[in-house]
Order: structure tokens, then C-alpha cells, then sequence
């Protein structure tokens, strides 16, 4: 099995319906932050830190697929954690799965951002 697909990779998250819309919510797996957010009828997941300093990205604000920084107005596309704007390092984005009613995230890829993601799993 390829092992970025490892299903020892992937995580219950939540509930779907935990999930409001175009909310930023902050999830913890080990220790470690995850930012999710709702989108219609997708979800993205990301770090949950902000790789600049430190800020968790649940105080920042969505627009579309435009995540903000509420410290310093970093900006990424959460579709790809490319930066946009004033941002200098990508974020970290995570694939995401729903099943019947949770969600779930591989967290095999959390290997960019803050110091927070240095951590094992
Ligand atoms: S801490 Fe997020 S942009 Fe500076």
C-alpha cells in the first residue's frame, strides 16, 4: 500500500454535522491543531496554526477559499495552502474524506508551518 495513502494516515476528525458553514474550527489530533472549514459541500483542512507566528487560523477569516490571518493578514488558498499576498511560506493542507456521518483527515501530510507541526503522530 502506498504509504501516503496508509489508512493508519487518516483520522476522525468529527461529526459532519459538526461543521457549520464557512465556520474555522479548530480540531486537536495529538496535541497537534487542525483547522477545518466548511464550504457548501465541501470541507478543507488545514494546519491550525498560522506558520508565520504562532496565531491559531480559527481567529482568521474566510472568503470563498481565501483563508486570512487575523495577526498579520497573511493569506492563503485553502484549496492548495499556496500563499497569496503578503504570505511568504504555504500552509499545510490536508485531504479530507466523509463517510456516512464523519470526517476524517489524512495527517500524513502535515509537514509544513510553525513549529507546532515538527511533532510526531
Ligand atoms: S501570525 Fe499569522 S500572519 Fe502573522
Amino acid at each position: 500500500m502506498d504509504s501516503k495513502n496508509s489508512d493508519d494516515d487518516w483520522r476522525v476528525i468529527c461529526e459532519k454535522d459538526d461543521l457549520a458553514e464557512s465556520e474555522l474550527k479548530e480540531f486537536y489530533v495529538s496535541e497537534v491543531s487542525i483547522l477545518l472549514v466548511r464550504l457548501s459541500d465541501r470541507i478543507f483542512a488545514c494546519q491550525g496554526i498560522c506558520p508565520h507566528m504562532d496565531e491559531p487560523l480559527s481567529h482568521g477569516f474566510i472568503d470563498g477559499t481565501l483563508l486570512t490571518c487575523s495577526k498579520h493578514l497573511w493569506q492563503w488558498n485553502l484549496e492548495t495552502g499556496a500563499p497569496v499576498g503578503l504570505a511568504e511560506m504555504e500552509l499545510s493542507v490536508l485531504p479530507v474524506k466523509v463517510d456516512a456521518t464523519r470526517v476524517l483527515v489524512n495527517i500524513n501530510q502535515l509537514t509544513n508551518g510553525g513549529g507546532a507541526y515538527t511533532q510526531e503522530f
